[in-house]
């Protein structure tokens, strides 16, 4: 069931392994909603929480999490003001839901990649990593963010129409100015998600959870 608290329709399923205490933040892309990523969260972690938000603002009728003035051109204020909201849900969420605020991890899909990425550069310390699915740089931060330390994984497609190769590789250099562990993995695909990088992106949080890291 959907809840419809804390300024979002989210969904919140509670870990499933209590040795498990990162919980991971599920961020859909244009059109999607608070399920759409519920099944990839489980296979990244499995007996991880999940918290699943879904996007407030529509584009002719599609949920999304800020608004963009065309494809790929982002209205910059609206990002700025929906990435705050949504940080503020997931610290109200880890207090409701009684979280580990030292371990919410980011996994988004385009748009919901794009509005992790600028979670990690306005809100530095509300995400303790993050998994990108086809991000592109959302913004220029006025101060670079200290994220020393912070795993970040860039699932890109090298053919992929709606991100230019340039805004990549600017978030990616941007994330390794702030200190973040920062890995920038190509798949020949489009703007769609292949099994082979779902494969490699559990395999990386999985690492990762093993020793720690978030
Ligand atoms: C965006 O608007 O965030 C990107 O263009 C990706 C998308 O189509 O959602």
């Amino acid at each position: 069931m959907s809840e419809n608290t804390l300024g979002y329709i989210h969904r919140f399923v509670p870990a499933t392994d209590h040795t498990v205490a990162t919980t991971l933040l599920l961020l859909h892309g244009t059109g999607g909603s608070e399920t759409d990523l519920l099944q990839l969260g489980r296979t990244l972690a499995p007996g991880a929480a999940l918290l699943s938000p879904r996007g407030k603002v529509l584009e002719n009728g599609m949920p999304r999490f800020f608004r963009r003035l065309a494809e790929g051109v982002f209205d910059l204020d609206d990002l700025r003001l929906n990435t705050h909201d949504l940080a503020d849900f997931v610290e109200a969420a880890v207090a409701h839901y009684g979280l580990d605020a030292g371990r919410v991890v980011a996994v988004g899909y385009s748009n919901g990649a794009n509005i992790a990425a600028s979670t990690l550069l306005l809100r530095p310390r509300v995400l303790s990593g993050a998994v990108l699915l086809r991000a592109m740089l959302p913004l220029e931060p006025e101060i670079v963010p200290d994220l020393m330390g912070v795993p970040v994984l860039l699932a890109s497609g090298r053919h992929d129409p709606l991100v230019p190769h340039s805004s990549i590789e600017r978030l990616a250099a941007l994330l390794q100015q702030t200190g973040a562990d920062v890995t920038l993995r190509w798949q020949e695909a489009g703007h769609g998600l292949e099994q082979e990088e779902i494969v490699a992106a559990q395999q990386w949080v999985e690492r990762r959870m093993m020793n720690a890291e978030f």
